[in-house]
């Protein structure tokens, strides 16, 4: 949460690529964007900040030139204080300017100390402080780094910071704990970038290196080229590994659609086909006397598919847990259990978290990234990638495939898997894509949504009823159809579009007794069901409120991902039709790096 992006530039490409990174970082959160820098020739600082998107923030540097060496910039996502422009990031004290990812937890402490030696505050955020601190140690006598690694040991909480100061103009500082951080040189070794992630640095550094937890950037614009040093938690200098930064700019463009988020719904047969060839499983998973997969959002939803593929196909004990509440819970770990952590992204500090308590009791923890290099790879036993490539729209697709493809394979030899059935499923999902759009067209008044089904229906369910809460912000409820009359019926009438996914499986006839109860009491439906019903469909399908969507005839579990790829694009069109934008919805950010 929170892009933040740093550059030394000898050459005069500070401002675009300051931009460009803040472009490429904007999925972090979008709620206000800023940058500041120290003029070249006049090294003082230089601050422009706007609330929402980057545009806004580009229409307000066009009206200036910005011809500087040295400059920091940020995306926000709002945690401390509103979306304002007074909290907008950088913030600045003294001619000294900080971005910051993460929360400060002891901002309150800091702040009261700090107001009682006679500062003043201008924003309700708390990582003003941090600026505050530095420009106060630095009136305590310190020089800037000096200033800048005393006031980081006073910190508590996570945090990316970056710093520059205007009376040291040649010096970038940075500092990590909890929150991610790259670095990277241009090819020419003209310009030196501190970022969030290697998305940022796509244009900019071939080679990047990934910071640890502790440690600090001490970046110097000397003679005869920028030099830099990392410190680690005790002040000692390290390298770290530099690798490739694999992101290349090509995979990060709507490639002719109008949004990531759809194009990246189109790839998912595609991403499904990557994911089965690229992955040569060696992870034996009879050796486990059970599996706890612990996630967050969408990737949690992908564990729980996988609870289904697990224990039917091999008779394994299944256990999937969010993130958040598993590492607070003190739970009773196994020797006997294999561990396995979702996340796209890598970085969501909760399952980071939950990752690292299982590790410090000694056990085995497996990781199901898409990111290389990111967080929770670097520091997992196991690292099985999906192949989805990079995903840039805020809501997760084609990487859910991918997590649940990848996932089967854990369970079901490669050999045995029907891959023409998954893709070819799919394939015929976005053939239909104009149906979905008609059903979205008439679901887009509704002033709730439920979505129900049973066995591997019901995690699809509840995937769905995320989807559109994020992206269509309708109030939305995934459930199992057996538990409806347990509740969710009670707030069902002519206003509530229930999903029904009922694929011709052996949960066929139940959901859709579950779903004549919803019919009994004027609710609309939409079901989502497979070819091979129609027989066993006809009584419901004249009904005049309802839709069915038929869907290919593919065996068990395969359903799974066509239901997928069809409740993404439902929730898809759903936003479009309500005029929302469907990449970056509100309040929402794609990397969740805070709790
Ligand atoms: C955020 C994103 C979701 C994602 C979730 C977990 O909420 O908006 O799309 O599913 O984080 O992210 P992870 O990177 O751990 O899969």
């Amino acid at each position: 949460m929170c892009g933040i992006i740093a550059a030394i530039s000898r050459d005069d490409g500070l401002e675009n690529a300051v931009i460009s990174a803040l472009e490429r970082l904007e999925y972090r959160g979008y709620d206000s964007a800023g940058i500041a820098y120290l003029d070249r020739n006049q090294p003082v600082l230089c601050r422009i900040r706007a609330t929402g998107r980057i545009e806004n923030l580009k229409r307000k540097i066009a009206q200036r030139h910005i011809d500087g060496t040295i400059g920091i910039g940020h995306t926000r996502w709002a945690t401390h204080g509103g979306v304002t422009e007074e909290n907008a990031h950088p913030h600045a004290c003294n001619g000294v300017a900080i971005v910051h990812n993460g929360i400060i937890e002891n901002y309150q402490q800091l702040k009261e100390r700090l107001k009682r030696n006679g500062y003043c505050f201008d924003s309700e955020t708390d990582s003003e402080v941090i600026a505050t601190l530095i420009a106060y140690n630095i009136s305590d006598g310190l020089d800037f780094t000096g200033a800048f690694l005393k006031s980081i040991r006073e910190l508590t909480g996570t945090y990316a910071i970056v710093a520059i100061h205007e009376k040291e103009p040649n010096t970038l500082l940075g500092a990590k704990n909890g929150s991610p951080m790259t670095v990277g040189l241009s090819p020419d070794g003209m310009n030196f970038y501190v970022a969030s992630d290697a998305v940022a640095l796509s244009s900019l550094a071939e080679n990047i290196a990934y910071l640890e937890d502790g440690d600090c950037i001490i970046a110097e614009n000397s003679d005869p080229a920028i030099a830099y040093k990392i410190l680690d938690k005790s002040e000692n200098e390290v390298v770290r590994q530099v690798v490739p930064n694999s992101i290349s700019l090509k995979s990060v463009n709507k490639g002719g659609y109008e949004t990531f988020m759809l194009k990246e719904i189109f790839e998912e047969a595609v991403v499904a086909a990557a994911t089965y060839d690229g992955l040569d499983c060696n992870v034996d998973i009879t050796k486990y006397g059970a599996i706890s997969i612990i996630a967050c959002g969408t990737s949690y939803y992908a564990g729980l598919l996988a609870k289904y593929f697990i224990e039917e196909l091999a008779q394994i004990h299944v256990d999937v847990e969010v993130a958040s509440e598993f590492r607070y819970r003190n739970p009773v770990l196994s020797p006997n259990s294999l561990y396995v952590f979702i996340s796209q992204s890598g970085e969501t500090i909760d399952t980071l978290c939950a990752m690292r308590l299982v590790k410090q009791r000694g056990y085995k923890t497996l990781a199901l990234i898409n990111v290389d290099g990111s967080s929770i790879a670097r520091e997992a036993d196991i690292v099985i990638k999906t192949a989805s490539g990079i995903e840039i729209g805020v809501a997760a697709t084609k990487t859910f495939i991918a997590q649940s493809l990848s996932m089967l394979m854990l369970c079901q030899k490669k050999e045995d898997i029907k891959m023409d059935q998954i893709t070819s499923s799919i394939n015929a999902v976005l053939n239909n894509c104009q149906q979905i759009a008609n059903a979205a067209e008439k679901m887009k008044g509704s002033k709730g949504l439920v979505y129900i089904g049973r066995g591997i229906s019901y995690p699809i369910a509840l995937e769905g009823a995320l989807k559109i809460k994020e992206l269509a912000y309708i109030s939305a409820e995934g459930y199992p159809a057996g538990e409806i009359k347990h509740g969710p019926i009670a707030i069902v009438d002519e206003d509530v579009y229930t999903i029904s996914i009922a694929p011709y499986d052996k949960h066929f006839e139940k959901t859709i007794s579950n779903t004549q109860e919803i019919l009994a009491r004027n609710g609309k439906i939409l079901l989502i069901t497979t070819k091979n019903s129609a027989g066993a469909v006809a009584g419901i399908v004249d009904h005049d409120n309802v839709d069915v969507l038929f869907l290919c005839d593919v065996e068990w579990p395969y359903q799974a991902f066509c239901m997928a790829t069809a409740i993404h694009l439902l929730a898809y069109y759903t936003s479009k039709a309500k005029g929302h934008d469907v990449d970056k919805p509100r309040n929402l950010a794609k990397s969740v790096t805070v709790e």
